[in-house]
């Protein structure tokens, strides 16, 4: 469970990207985070992963602070960011063996899992290859890999579907969805309304810096007209806020 008590974020000393935002994102649910570009979705996201220190408010993943308990809250997390670019010089192997190392990954049965995992993606035929060689699609998955290699219970994924082709984007899906099932939290960005249609138990809503809702969307169609799409109710939403 992640709940977040009155965060703002402040940029420079001027920019409040995030204002005064509360809401929880419950376990056995995937939630949807969605809004405008600029919105503040990324930095609200790297707040809850301690990568970024919110400026006021409080932050709690499964009771911890990230604030008073950096290490443990950090455990929990696997965390996919927006921007695959990492570790290029690195082969996939590489890569997924060093973040192993980093969250303590047992050396037993490590090798099965991550061939199960690259198996799953269709990277099996590149992880001896440099992240370097790799398309952005390619990235974008070895980045999600390296992500869930050390089974966090709570998953946090910054437009993670972006590039990734049908068979590894209905994969990433599936997983999501049997995480949440086995009782995980699980939270993303995305700005597809289709998929935060398919996908989301809830959605959280966040214009400007503010959230605007929070709840089901059949929550969120209510007060709408039948047969009101999605698109129109969000642009209503984002607009008025
Ligand atoms: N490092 C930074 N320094 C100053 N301002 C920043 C920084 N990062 C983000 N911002 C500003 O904070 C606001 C929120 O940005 P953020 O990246 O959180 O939005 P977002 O909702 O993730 O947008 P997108 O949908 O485009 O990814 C924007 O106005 C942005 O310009
Ligand atoms: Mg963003």
């Amino acid at each position: 469970m992640i709940q977040l008590e009155h965060v703002s974020k402040v940029y420079s000393g001027v920019h409040k990207a995030v204002d005064d935002c509360s809401f929880t994102v419950e376990d056995g649910k995937i939630t949807g985070f969605i809004g405008p570009n600029g919105a503040g979705k990324t930095t609200t996201l790297k707040m809850i992963t301690g990568i970024l220190e919110a400026t006021e408010g409080k932050i709690f993943l499964d009771g911890d602070d990230i604030r008073k308990n950096p290490l443990e809250a950090k455990k929990k997390i696997g965390f996919v960011s927006d921007n695959p670019d990492n570790f290029l010089r690195l082969k996939g192997a590489e890569y997924l063996n060093f973040m192993a190392d980093i969250y303590d990954v047992p050396s037993e049965g490590r090798r099965e899992k991550i061939a199960a995992m690259a198996e799953r993606f269709e990277m099996t035929d590149v992880m001896g290859d440099k992240i370097l060689s790799y398309s952005h699609g390619m990235r974008q998955k070895m980045m999600v890999m390296g992500a869930l290699i050390h089974d966090p219970s709570i998953w946090i994924l910054d437009e993670p579907l972006t590039g990734l082709d049908p068979k590894a984007s209905f994969e990433l899906k599936e997983m999501m969805r049997e995480h949440a099932q086995s009782g995980h939290a699980v939270l993303f960005s995305t700005h597809v309304l289709e998929v935060a249609e398919k996908l989301c138990d809830q959605v959280v809503i966040i214009n400007r810096g503010r959230i605007v809702f929070q709840g089901t969307l059949d929550q969120l169609r209510e007060g709408y007209p039948e047969g009101t799409g999605l698109e129109e109710i969000f642009l209503t939403v984002t607009e008025h806020a």
